[in-house]
């Protein structure tokens, strides 16, 4: 199975779905990280290890449906199985969605549906909720929603600021995405009327 992961950032995800790659012996090949933007610090780590890396500029394209497009075309020259959202900062068209539909996860620093879209940290502590996390979900049209793989819950202390509350999610982060990215390659993953269902295969 071939997976392409797209980053726009750190990519601290991404790395730990690499490590745990290879540690595990997941029966897989991360194929490429692609990112669309060229100083994305991830790159750096992927072809550090082996891995094809390739930049799709999104400022360079006049509409969001001119940069899908080339970075669909990108993508699928690996053929993959399976793309990983992580850390991917740009809105997606439902065309570039209903491509890869039933084979596109995205982790979202929140526990969905509660804190959709960007801040999620300063989101949870305005709300005063007393728990956050994150959620691994299969990416549809509507902007971090799509069935749910995985979740994680942490704390929220009474001392907290975002960068604490974030560091403590990523922590987190870093557990539930190897794990749900792993049971999708492994063909653990099916998804009824909206929800997943963990199989045997
Ligand atoms: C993570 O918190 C992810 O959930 C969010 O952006 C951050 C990306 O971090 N969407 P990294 O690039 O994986 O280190």
């Amino acid at each position: 199975k071939n997976i392409v992961i797209l980053i726009s950032g750190r990519g601290s995800n991404m790395q730990a779905i690499v490590r745990a790659a290879r540690s595990e012996q997941w029966p897989c090949r991360i194929a490429a990280v692609i990112a669309n933007r060229a100083d994305a610090e991830g790159l750096v780590f992927a072809a550090e290890h082996g891995i094809a890396t390739a930049v799709v500029p999104s400022k360079t394209f006049p509409s969001r449906e001119e940069f899908d497009a080339a970075l669909r075309t990108e993508i699928d020259k690996y053929s993959p199985d399976l793309v990983v959202l992580a850390g991917f900062m740009r809105i997606l068209t439902p065309a570039f969605v209903d491509h890869y539909d039933g084979r596109m996860l995205n982790i979202h620093p929140s526990l969905l549906p509660s804190f959709p879209g960007l801040a999620t940290h300063n989101q949870a502590l305005a709300a005063g909720v007393k728990f956050h996390g994150a959620t691994v979900h299969f990416v549809t049209a509507a902007l971090d929603h799509g069935p749910i793989v995985e979740q994680a819950v942490v704390p929220v202390l009474p001392e907290d600021t975002e960068h604490a509350l974030a560091e403590r999610v990523l922590v987190q982060e870093h557990i539930i995405y190897p794990r749900a990215v792993r049971s999708f390659i492994e063909g653990r993953l099916a998804i009824d009327n909206g929800i997943v269902r963990v199989v045997t295969p």
